[in-house]
């Protein structure tokens, strides 16, 4: 169930950052509010922590006095939980928050009352970073880390909260795309199954034509030892990370929906020191080409015009549902539907994938080693019509 927990009245955008509470007993000391996350929840602790001790320094890529104001709120054992941040992976983890900032100021020069979808926003702070005063927010997060969120971000009336399961279809709901929406989903997706992240990519092409999109990913690599159970730089056990993408398979992100017209790569942008020089160049260094992590960015074009509606609301596969009326009237539907864990998913009627998980190419858990490398592919923004799937220039298996 959907639920809209939001809201404060106080406008958001207002320079000042808001101190916490003090106690009603009058003592000096704020009172900070309890951090019980755990799991993949956790994880936004951690990327708060990198970020504010990132942006607490007086040479900071990302000036963020409200990550570092909100780092001092919090009640959690950061050191004891997740060690002390090292300065470069804090500037790693800002110059990724800084290029989905990029991604959002864009989408706002453009769309400057357009809506914002954060999936998985934790305790990123980034509205106050890149607010223009009249965009939407929307942050779909899980239950606990959305009430947390509540009770130590000062959310105004541009902004929602759903407590919502990302990967199913409600959330979508919600979104009011009349002003444009740019869906972001920054640490996010590794931590779904495969075939979970390509599905919702493939929802959000589908719920939001004209939309866009961006993410981050990690190497298959990593992803690999995550699943092994390997730990992070501060001894803690990192939650296993099963999606894993290396560079060279991105142009088959366009698979997951035909309504994805364009795939393109998001830069990090340069930061400090030889880290910060190297950060928008990792993708051509040989030796990092295919173990480094990735942002990606898609583009919708309008709905394919035979969708029906969402995967979630139909009946089972051989019911009454539009592609099995088609084909009994011997029309090639434009998807079939399948069953995939709790959802359904999916895919066109011609798509040589037998298996859901097999979101993009026929194996279990990977992407075509042999998909063309390249950043950037523009393919177009009108979907294939019905019965040419896939298009010429992607390949069959
Ligand atoms: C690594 S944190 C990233 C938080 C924030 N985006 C950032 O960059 O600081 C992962 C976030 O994804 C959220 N999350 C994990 N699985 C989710 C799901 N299925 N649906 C919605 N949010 C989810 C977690 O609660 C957490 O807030």
């Amino acid at each position: 169930m959907i639920e809209a927990v939001h809201t404060t009245g106080r406008e958001p955008s207002s320079p000042s950052i808001p101190r916490p509470t003090p106690p009603p007993d009058g003592n000096a000391a704020p009172r900070r509010v309890k951090a019980d996350l755990t799991g993949v929840p956790e994880t936004a602790l951690w990327t708060l922590q990198h970020r504010a001790a990132e942006a607490a320094r007086p040479d900071t890529v990302l000036p963020d006095p409200r990550a570092v104001q909100l780092m001092a709120e919090l009640d959690f054992p950061f050191l004891e939980r997740l060690g002390a941040p090292r300065p470069w992976l804090a500037q790693a983890i800002a110059l990724r928050a800084l290029a989905f900032d990029g991604v959002v100021r864009e989408f706002l020069a453009d769309h400057p009352d357009g809506t914002v979808v954060a999936l998985g926003e934790g305790l990123e702070t980034q509205f106050w970073r890149v607010d223009n005063g009249r965009a939407h927010w929307v942050t779909v997060d899980l239950p606990d880390p959305l009430a947390l969120r509540k009770r130590v971000l000062p959310h105004g009336p541009r902004q929602r909260l759903l407590a919502c399961d990302a990967r199913e279809r409600r959330w979508t709901a919600q979104i009011d795309a009349a002003r444009g929406v740019l869906v972001t989903a920054q640490g996010l997706l590794m931590y779904l199954e495969p075939a979970q992240a390509t599905r919702l990519i493939g929802v959000c092409a589908e719920a939001f034509p004209g939309g866009t999109m961006v993410f981050d990913t990690v190497s298959r690599r990593f992803s690999a030892r995550t699943r092994g159970g390997t730990k992070g730089l501060g001894g803690h056990r990192l939650p296993p990370m099963p999606w894993g993408m290396d560079a060279a398979e991105r142009t088959e992100l366009r698979t997951a929906h035909p309504a994805i017209g364009e795939v393109s790569g998001v830069p990090l942008p340069a930061g400090r020191g030889l880290l910060g020089r190297l950060a928008p160049r990792l993708t051509d260094l040989p030796l990092l080409r295919n173990d480094c992590p990735l942002l990606t960015r898609l583009r919708f074009g309008p709905a394919p015009p035979s969708c029906p509606a969402g995967p979630d609301d139909r009946p089972e596969p051989g019911g009454l549902t539009l592609p099995n009326l088609l084909a009994h009237k011997g029309v090639a539907p434009h998807h079939t539907t399948t069953r995939c864990g709790a959802g359904q998913v999916r895919r066109p009627a011609h798509s040589p994938r037998a298996d859901p998980r097999t979101a993009h190419t026929g194996r279990r858990d990977r992407l075509s080693p042999r998909a063309p490398a390249g950043d950037r592919v523009r393919c177009g923004r009108r979907p294939p019509p019905a019965g040419r799937w896939p298009p010429a220039g992607i390949r069959r298996r």
